[in-house]
């Protein structure tokens, strides 16, 4: 009997001194940058008129008719070259035009690593790193099962889901989402504006994976706020994670008006941005953030956010820095409709700039976004933070104090 419980208590140590270290492993995680482009949205076009949504066969027809424009100009800012990524998204465009295709590289197909074909395309495959490799290798694969869902998220509340928090983040990131918990991403409904709060997370990579799957498991019970889906949570699977979180806010949160996107190390003031978003109208459509402009991709080969050569040429659309920014929730459809016709990109915030762009819609710079952190002497400032929308990075301790401050109401600035 007691030494069942001496066991016991043992083994919830152990279990405490592993999630510490979980914790205490450092995620990395950063933005980067990209060229614009003249096009115009119609704000009539926010929800195409359409009396029934496509059957799928119709989806084509559909986007040829509603997004040839702004497809014909993303077509433009992307140089016809032998790169990998260059020869698959035009072999797109031509799909997208109806015209043949000669291949047998089915694009809605995950055919995986056995793919010889696919690397056969790429002259220095072999020299690329394995992230870079795996990417390849699962490009088209966009079918997970949802390991942890919350189909619930968004009823309950009278009014449609106002603002949705989607935070991307990693199973070990445990003391992070329970920082963004505790703050800036509190549910409920200020001001009568409901506010709800997703994690979207993928799988652990390591041999600690399937026990932190259960710990993962154990915190979804607790708080109800978890996503989490069948694959491998690496950087350049963000893409992916992305495109299943259109799947399942058009399940399960079809209503949202605004979609806040970001990293789960940022600092968001969220009563600002509820005033922000209440001011705007709901007609236009919203993509904003802080804009990086004129990027190119980085050749730097020990960069995170390295492409090679032989991969992608030419520049990056215009994006909203990854670290946080904000759409309107009726583009969800469009965005998840014209992806199917975006090839994917290891870089989900240039992607998201690149579908932005095939819809024929531009981000729109907000100075109230600091995806690169704003001066060294304000990084603690509440007053400074006041008036910020959004910030990164900080820690979950950093996130606790500076929530404290800026919600106290004898804070004088
Ligand atoms: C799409 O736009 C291109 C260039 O503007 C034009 O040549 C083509 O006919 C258009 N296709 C459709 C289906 O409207
Ligand atoms: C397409 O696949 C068929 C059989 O699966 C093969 O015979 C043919 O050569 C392939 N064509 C191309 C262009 O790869
Ligand atoms: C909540 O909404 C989703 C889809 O919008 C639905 O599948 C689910 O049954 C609803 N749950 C409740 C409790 O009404
Ligand atoms: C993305 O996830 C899939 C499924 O787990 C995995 O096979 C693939 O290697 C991952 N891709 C990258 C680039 O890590
Ligand atoms: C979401 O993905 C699932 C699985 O691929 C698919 O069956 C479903 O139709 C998708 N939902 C939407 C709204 O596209």
């Amino acid at each position: 009997m007691k030494e069942s419980r001496c066991l016991t208590v043992a083994t919830a140590l152990l279990t405490l001194v592993a999630l510490k270290a979980y914790i205490e492993w450092t995620a990395e995680q950063d933005e980067q940058l990209p060229a614009p482009q003249d096009s115009r949205w119609h704000s009539s076009s926010i929800t195409p008129v359409t009396p029934v949504w496509p059957s799928e066969e119709d989806w084509l027809t559909f986007v040829r008719q509603h997004f040839n424009e702004s497809l014909q100009q993303l077509r433009q800012t992307i140089p016809r070259a032998k790169a990998y990524w260059n020869a698959k998204q035009h072999q797109l465009f031509r799909a997208v035009e109806g015209r043949p295709v000669h291949t047998n590289d089915s694009q809605s197909e995950c055919s995986g690593p056995t793919t010889a074909e696919k690397t056969a395309k790429i002259k220095d495959f072999e020299s690329y790193s394995e992230l870079h490799k795996n990417f390849i290798l699962y490009d088209n694969c966009r079918t997970f099962p949802l390991l942890i869902n919350q189909p619930d998220k968004c009823n309950g509340t009278k009014d449609r889901t106002f603002l949705l928090l989607a935070i991307k983040s990693l199973p070990k990131n445990f003391a992070a989402r329970q920082a963004v918990r505790d703050t800036w991403g509190r549910e409920g409904e200020p001001g009568g504006l409901p506010v709800r709060t997703v994690f979207l997370l993928g799988t652990g990579q390591s041999r600690y994976g399937l026990r932190l799957q259960n710990m993962v498991a154990f915190e979804s019970r607790t708080y109800g706020d978890i996503l989490m889906w069948d694959f491998e949570d690496t950087f350049f699977n963000l893409t992916l994670k992305d495109f299943l979180f259109l799947n399942w806010t058009l399940e399960y949160c079809r209503d949202v008006r605004f979609i806040l996107k970001g990293d789960d190390d940022v600092f968001i003031n969220t009563p600002q941005v509820l005033s922000y978003l209440s001011s705007v109208d709901s007609h236009r459509p919203l993509y904003t953030g802080q804009v990086v402009s004129n990027a190119s991709p980085f050749r730097v080969h020990r960069s995170k956010y390295y492409i090679p050569e032989s991969f992608y040429v030419g520049p990056y659309p215009a994006y909203a820095g990854g670290g946080g920014y904000i759409f309107s929730g009726p583009l969800v459809r469009w965005l998840h409709l014209v992806s199917r016709y975006i090839a994917f990109y290891p870089i989900d915030d240039v992607y998201t700039g690149l579908c932005f762009h095939a819809l024929g819609i531009l981000p729109e710079a907000h100075p109230g976004f600091q995806t690169f952190d704003i001066a060294e002497k304000d990084r603690m400032d509440p007053c400074v933070h006041s008036k910020l929308l959004l910030v990164h990075r900080r820690s979950p301790h950093q996130t606790l104090d500076l929530w404290k401050q800026i919600k106290d109401p004898n804070l004088k600035c």
